[in-house]
């Protein structure tokens, strides 16, 4: 199915063109906006964002895979990031991740049937002083017990 920006996504990826001399550094905000809009990189994404970037199809695609936070795939409504990395592990961050896994009845990068939850162990997201944390889209909770991941997770069923 052929992917489309909307207008006022266009108008955003312009501005982030606006802010070099050539269109391709534009590239990881492109993607980004674009994975918000459609939910994750498919191929029609990444030829569309190539045709407006005046890129090649696998100049996009080899950025879409070397970075982690760019999905292949549909996510699901809520996509928890688990961090694991070493603040989040030595306060029990692997506790944690074995208890969404368990929760939810997935594993790293897997969609619940309901299409609810998706989840995935991440490195270190920069929230190390509030360990251990997780991520649900773009919303972090920090200083997590066993309890709180509970109650987190009953409240997005
Ligand atoms: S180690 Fe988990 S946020 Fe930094």
């Amino acid at each position: 199915m052929e992917f489309k920006f909307t207008p006022e996504n266009i108008d955003r990826i312009n501005k982030e063109i606006a802010k070099y001399p050539v269109k391709k550094p534009a590239v990881m905000a492109t993607l980004y906006i674009a994975q918000e809009q459609n939910g994750y990189i498919s191929n029609e994404v990444i030829k569309e964002v190539a045709a407006i970037l005046e890129m090649t199809a696998e100049e996009v695609l080899g950025v879409v895979t070397f970075y982690t936070m760019y999905y292949q795939k549909p996510m699901g409504k809520n996509h928890i990031q688990v961090c694991t990395n070493v603040s989040c592990m030595l306060r029990g961050g692997y506790d944690i991740w074995n208890q969404v896994k368990e929760k939810l009845g997935i594993g790293n990068m897997e969609v619940t049937g309901d299409g609810k939850f998706s989840i995935e162990e991440v490195e270190c997201m920069g929230s190390c002083g509030t360990a251990p944390m997780l991520a649900v889209n773009e919303d972090y909770y920090e200083n997590l017990t066993k309890e709180k991941v509970e109650e987190l997770i009953n409240s997005l069923k």
